[in-house]
């Protein structure tokens, strides 16, 4: 039986990409404050969506009420805050900060916790806290495709890609040599929209192997990204989709 194919939006280039990226997060986040009074994201991290975070944080800046958005973070590094590393410092420079959005409506991963593991215990306390008081999942979460096909830092052949209790952990990765802290596939899953943005031609052999290649989800994690209900979206420029066929 055939998967049955995401939607996929593809683009010429990211610049382009990230103004329907935004028109897609608008109409979202707009839907979901309609619906429950309230949205909730995760934010992905890397250099990808930083175009994205610049568009929401200024032609698009009036397009949402953004006290009624909570943000949480799909992912991070094993840094401080202020590294130049962490994707919450990213998405406070380039979306928070620009929109003024209330620092209590900012879930980040409090990495100065001594050991990353209790940093992730801590986030696993808060996302559940979250769901059990709103019985639901997130609204919307940003994902983004590393060349090995990994996503939010669910890496192949790492412990995180089997949790199926924790919200949160703390993932060894013996390529890197570190920790990164992840939300995991349930909370992905159980998601109403999952929207991936991924740009350059570097990624067109992931993903055309998560999209159109066999299901090896230990080599190809995205492959595990199957929102139980929700919708998803791969949006994608060119570069990016130039290996995948019968468009
Ligand atoms: C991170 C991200 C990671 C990212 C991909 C793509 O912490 O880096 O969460 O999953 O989305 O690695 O990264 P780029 O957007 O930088 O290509």
């Amino acid at each position: 039986m055939t998967k049955p194919r995401p939607s996929l939006l593809i683009k010429k280039d990211l610049n382009e990409l990230s103004f329907h990226a935004a028109d897609l997060f608008v109409k979202i986040a707009n839907e979901s404050i309609t619906k429950h009074g309230s949205c909730s994201i995760a934010l992905a991290g890397g250099s990808t969506p930083h175009r994205l975070y610049e568009l929401l944080a200024s032609e698009y800046r009036t397009a949402v009420s953004w006290n009624n958005v909570s943000f949480f973070f799909g992912d991070e590094r094993n840094v401080p805050a202020d590294s130049a590393e962490s994707n919450y410092r990213m998405a406070n420079e380039t979306l928070l900060l620009p929109l003024g959005i209330d620092p209590r409506s900012v879930y980040r991963w409090r990495t100065e916790i001594a050991r990353v593991e209790r940093t992730a215990a801590d986030y696993d306390a808060t996302l559940s806290t979250y769901f059990h008081t709103r019985g639901r999942g997130l609204d919307l979460v940003l994902l983004g495709v590393g060349s090995d096909a990994h996503t939010a830092s669910l890496f192949p052949h790492t412990d995180a890609l089997h949790e199926v209790e924790k919200f949160a952990v703390a993932n060894w990765v013996d390529t890197l040599h570190d920790y990164r802290l992840t939300v995991t596939f349930p909370v992905i899953n159980n998601a109403s929209n999952v929207m991936f943005l991924v740009s350059g031609v570097e990624k067109a052999k992931a993903v055309k192997n998560v999209i159109e290649g066999e299901f090896m989800p230990e080599e190809y994690p995205a492959q595990l990204v199957k929102p139980s209900s929700g919708n998803l979206y791969w949006l994608l420029d060119k570069p990016a989709a130039s290996k995948l066929t019968n468009l």
